[in-house]
């Protein structure tokens, strides 16, 4: 019988859990899929388009991202590829009320594996590209504001236009 899924807590910006490499998952067992599920769940709470392990506490090389309700699991993610340059808003669910414009790579190809250990590659573009960049960041102990020269660039979404809040509200 499947345990029903859980919210858990996401942890801000600050906790040094977010600012350690996180470690790669060698057993895709009951509780890597539990972990999985509970991600899921509390993305979508937040609500959010993306949730790395460590952002609830647990240090393992694991992120979910869901866009244009496609689900998109990765463990032990590692870029391969990437090709151009992009400027957008980002936001974090671990840095909530607060977004910035960051240049991220326009197109990435990852390879990961899934929730049984099957190895597989996916590309990324747009706003997915900058998931898979933000995620994987957070698995190396990197947060988008590390992208910025100061952090003066960050504007509070209540200061900001409708444009700016509305991609906030997707934090990743
Ligand atoms: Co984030």
């Amino acid at each position: 019988m499947r345990s029903a899924m859980a919210i858990r807590r996401i942890l801000p910006a600050g906790e040094p859990i977010l600012r350690e490499r996180t470690k790669r998952v060698s057993t895709f067992d009951a509780s890597l899929h539990r972990l999985l599920d509970d991600m899921l769940e509390t993305m979508r709470a937040a609500p959010g388009v993306g949730l790395a392990a460590n952002q609830i506490g647990i240090p393992l090389q694991v992120a979910i991202i869901e866009i244009d309700e496609r689900i998109t699991e990765l463990v032990n993610p590692q870029i391969i590829k990437v090709s151009g340059e992009q400027v957008d808003w980002e936001g974090c669910l671990s840095i909530p009320g607060y977004v910035a414009e960051v240049v991220r790579h326009d197109k990435v190809a990852v390879k990961a594996r899934d929730r049984h250990g099957r190895e597989f590659r996916v590309k990324g573009t747009d706003l997915f590209s900058r998931a898979l960049q933000h995620e994987i960041d957070h698995l190396n102990g990197n947060l988008y504001i590390d992208h910025l020269e100061t952090v003066d660039e960050l504007v509070r979404v209540g200061d900001a236009s409708e444009r700016v809040a509305e991609e906030a509200a997707a934090g990743i």
